[in-house]
């Protein structure tokens, strides 16, 4: 069955881009000239997915704000001619059906991804972190939820993207136990094990927020346990998949930001700024003239 339905888990406390995230989500944190959610609900809409579950906790108003219309910024728009604009603000209202739940305590991605099981009902899913930023594609590179989802189309199982990351990151990702040879990107794997020392690490193959799940994830999350750092893991979900009907993982090899993290952060808004027309010749200028200079 085709994905139709995505959930964004965004009710996180964000402590990793403090102070930016006291008093606003992280996820409303502007990149270039929109916030990180609108490039994820985005990369929804660019996958055919219409319908998307924001998981919010706090902050929630500014996220409903943001995707619905704004009347009275139109008009005033409209009156001074500004055209532009005006499209772009209508156009975000209309870039899916965006819908919300509360997630009253912040008790883990799997927790949260647990609250949007009456939007999901019984049919495949996926879920976008919103921290995590994939440019748009470039012409002729593929759309990466695009090809999890043709697999879960083809196949009937879970998908998890993954990248490889060095042995000394390992400790900071949940890391897939792959069951084969990668064939074509893709892999069957055994397991996802939570954060494990670089010792314990199944691989190198590192979760990087987008998944295509089915709803049996729903009872075993609901099942799960707090563990790692006191909460509850999409990983206990994900495991109750693999063996029917099974999981694989998409090595993703394309760019990829972890926009909660500074460093990241400031990489992903040049990468994402650089690749667009009305800024980025500029910048790629003016960062040619600063690296030189330093
Ligand atoms: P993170 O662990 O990256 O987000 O969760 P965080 O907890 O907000 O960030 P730090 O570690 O304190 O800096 C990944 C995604 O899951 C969501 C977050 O909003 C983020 O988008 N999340 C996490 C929830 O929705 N609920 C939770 O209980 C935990």
């Amino acid at each position: 069955m085709r994905v139709r339905k995505a959930v964004i888990p965004a009710a996180g406390l964000g402590t990793r881009l403090l102070p930016a995230s006291k008093s606003m989500p992280k996820e409303m944190i502007t990149l270039v000239d929109r916030p990180g959610i609108q490039y994820v609900v985005e990369e929804c809409a660019r996958a055919g997915i219409r319908d998307v579950l924001v998981v919010t906790g706090r902050g929630k108003a500014t996220m409903e704000d943001h995707f619905d219309r704004a009347l009275e910024l139109e008009e005033r728009l409209e009156k001074s001619g500004k055209r532009e604009e005006l499209e772009e603000v209508r156009a975000v209202a209309e870039i899916a059906n965006v819908h919300y739940v509360r997630q009253k305590e912040a008790l883990g991605l799997g927790h949260a991804v647990a609250a949007g099981r009456s939007f999901v009902g019984d049919e495949p899913f996926a879920v976008l972190l919103p921290d995590e930023i994939v440019p748009p594609p470039l012409d002729g590179e593929p759309p990466l939820l695009e090809r999890m989802m043709d697999v879960h189309e083809r196949d009937g199982v879970g998908v998890v993207a993954v990248r490889r990351v060095p042995e000394d990151r390992v400790s900071a990702y949940g890391i897939a136990a792959p069951a084969g040879e990668v064939r074509d990107d893709f892999v069957p794997i055994s397991d996802l094990v939570e954060k494990p020392a670089a010792a314990d690490a199944p691989s190198d193959l590192a979760a990087v927020g987008r998944y295509v799940l089915t709803p049996e994830v729903f009872d075993a999350l609901d099942a799960a346990s707090p563990t790692v750092g006191g909460e509850i893991q999409l990983a206990d979900g994900i495991r109750a998949l693999i063996d029917s009907p099974g999981v694989h993982a998409y090595v993703h090899r394309g760019p990829i930001y972890d926009v909660g993290k500074k460093l990241d952060y400031v990489k992903g808004s040049i990468q994402l700024a650089l690749r667009r027309d009305d800024v980025g010749p500029e910048l790629r200028a003016w960062l040619r003239e600063v690296l030189a200079e330093s």
